[in-house]
């Protein structure tokens, strides 16, 4: 259209005006061509269109090959520590005065038999009941220690002998039920329970049932004629208070999460889809050598949803977007559980970009000017709240003592939001105990006031504020309780700014 318009005008010309013209109108076509081209090559490695998430996740990986340091204090849990919390658990129970703790494969059952769903689940047990049994035992002296046992499907038996369980008995204790068996009166009125039911004992076992053992066979167990309770405090106790080895495995996770979400965030670029965001983290924790476990990652009003909602990783980043990442992996069986919120950096600004940006305000400029206002607006409460839910996590951290119970904790973060007027934006717990599992207890709520806080916990402090229909922010550091001193944090570094996490 524009070249026919000019050929138009051109043509009653005179004729050496007209070659000026032609002259003049190549000339600016050749201008703009160098323009295009210079543009194209100065973006290079500046904006997505020439960046493949390929570049960017080599970026965020070499970012972070500087340094896997935060990996090397973390060793496996040793076979002693399985024995060492097994006792514990004994002494819990004859505080709790139960009889045994009795569980299924899984958490609670990695914890104190290095045994995890996955290693049972390919075996399809579903219906058929396999336990395993801790129990308090006492010497002719007297002394108390820990014994093991199982309940397993005689069919099963080898298999479960080669899961490698660790034990300080040179076979594994293991009731077996047969298929035309009720498990539930076998195990009773089996060795294990010997003890009950004689002329000076006439009662019923009382089982400590754990609380991730499906229900059929908890109610299987109580009309089998044995006593069943939950969880006592004695025993919740146990798990809450960490190892050495434990903490150092949750720092390295922790931390190795966060260095992560660091590492990634100056590679970032505008246009790039939650989705991709998701990615790229997930091939970073994938390089540290952790399994993946969750990756939320939201932009902008898709953030005031902590968890996220019918999010579809659509949304695309600007300069602009508050991002906010929620991310737990796995490493030695433990758990991470942190969660950043920040912006990308801006795109560096050069010449071409300048020229573009003219051209771009000339046609806008009368339209921009009424929008301006709001969305000054709406950057400044992003800073504020960023900030305002720093102060609340800080807060928080200065409380986590020993004897604090669990509701102050999240009081002291609350009452920062509160203060500053964002207090019905503050929709969820201040955090949870952290370990194998991402969310364990003691939970930190106003309402926990039960439950003091002891040496050894470890919790996350995760305060946020989301406003719904624009955007959301929540910082998410992990900390341990420590004796005679302020919690010590075990993710490395805290946030620092919306574009320092
Ligand atoms: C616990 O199980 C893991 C995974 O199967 C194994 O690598 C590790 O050696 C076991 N630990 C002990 C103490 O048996
Ligand atoms: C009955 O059980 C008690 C407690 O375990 C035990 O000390 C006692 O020896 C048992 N008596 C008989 C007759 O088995
Ligand atoms: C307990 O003893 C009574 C009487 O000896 C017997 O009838 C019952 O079956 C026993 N219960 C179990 C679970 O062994
Ligand atoms: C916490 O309370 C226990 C007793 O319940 C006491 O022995 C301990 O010294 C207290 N710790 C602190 C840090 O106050």
């Amino acid at each position: 259209m524009i070249v026919k318009n000019i050929i138009q005008r051109i043509r009653p010309q005179r004729p050496h005006q007209r070659s000026d013209n032609v002259r003049r109108f190549y000339m600016m076509i050749v201008t703009l061509s160098i323009l295009v081209i210079w543009r194209l090559l100065t973006t290079v490695g500046v904006n997505k269109p020439s960046l493949t998430l390929n570049d960017i996740r080599k970026c965020a990986t070499d970012n972070l090959d500087a340094d896997l340091s935060f990996l090397d204090s973390a060793k496996p849990i040793h076979t002693d520590e399985f024995f060492e919390r097994r006792e514990r658990l004994a002494r819990a129970l004859v505080a709790s005065n139960a009889d045994a703790f009795i569980l299924e494969p899984g958490y609670t059952s990695q914890y104190y038999g290095n045994i995890s769903q996955t290693d049972w689940e390919p075996w399809e047990p579903e219906e058929r009941p396999f336990l395993m049994l801790i129990l308090p035992e006492f010497s002719q002296s007297g002394e108390m220690s820990a014994k093991t046992a199982f309940l397993a499907p005689h069919f099963e038996e080898g298999r479960v002998r080669m899961l490698g369980i660790p034990s300080r008995e040179d076979e594994l204790d293991i009731v077996i039920w047969e298929e035309h068996w009720n498990p539930y009166a076998t195990l009773l009125a089996s060795h294990i329970f010997a003890g009950f039911n004689n002329t000076t004992k006439r009662r019923a076992p009382k089982l400590v049932v754990d609380e991730e053992i499906r229900d059929f066979i908890s109610r299987g167990l109580a009309n089998a004629g044995f006593e069943t309770v939950g969880l006592t405090p004695e025993v919740e106790l146990v798990r809450q208070i960490k190892s050495p080895a434990e903490v150092e495995i949750l720092r390295a996770v922790n931390t190795g999460t966060v260095a992560a979400v660091r590492a990634m965030r100056p590679c970032l670029v505008s246009g790039l889809t939650e989705d991709e965001v998701q990615y790229i983290l997930n091939e970073v924790l994938i390089f540290i050598g952790f399994d993946l476990f969750f990756n939320i990652v939201l932009f902008e009003e898709d953030g005031a949803l902590p968890h996220g909602g019918f999010i579809v990783g659509t949304k695309k980043a600007t300069e602009d977007t508050m991002i906010v990442i929620d991310v737990g992996a796995h490493y030695l069986g433990y758990s991470s559980d942190i969660c950043r919120s920040f912006f990308i950096d801006p795109a560096q600004r050069d010449v071409a970009n300048l020229f573009t940006g003219w051209l771009g305000l000339l046609g806008q400029r009368s339209s921009r000017k009424a929008q301006d206002i709001s969305y000054l607006g709406l950057r400044e409460e992003k800073l504020k709240v960023w900030d305002i839910v720093l102060v609340a996590q800080s807060a928080a951290a200065a409380v986590l003592k020993p004897n604090n119970t669990a509701a102050d904790v999240d009081i002291a973060a609350r009452a920062v939001i509160e203060d500053a007027g964002y207090g019905e934006h503050f929709t969820h717990r201040l955090g949870h105990g952290i370990g194998i599992k991402a969310h364990e207890s003691p939970y930190l709520n106003k309402w926990n006031t039960e439950v003091q806080l002891r040496p050894g916990m470890i919790f996350t402090d995760e305060p946020g504020i989301y406003i719904e229909g624009k955007f959301g922010v929540r910082h998410e550091d992990v900390y341990l309780v420590k004796r005679n001193e302020e919690a010590e944090l075990l993710t490395g570094r805290r946030a620092i700014g919306p574009y320092d996490p």
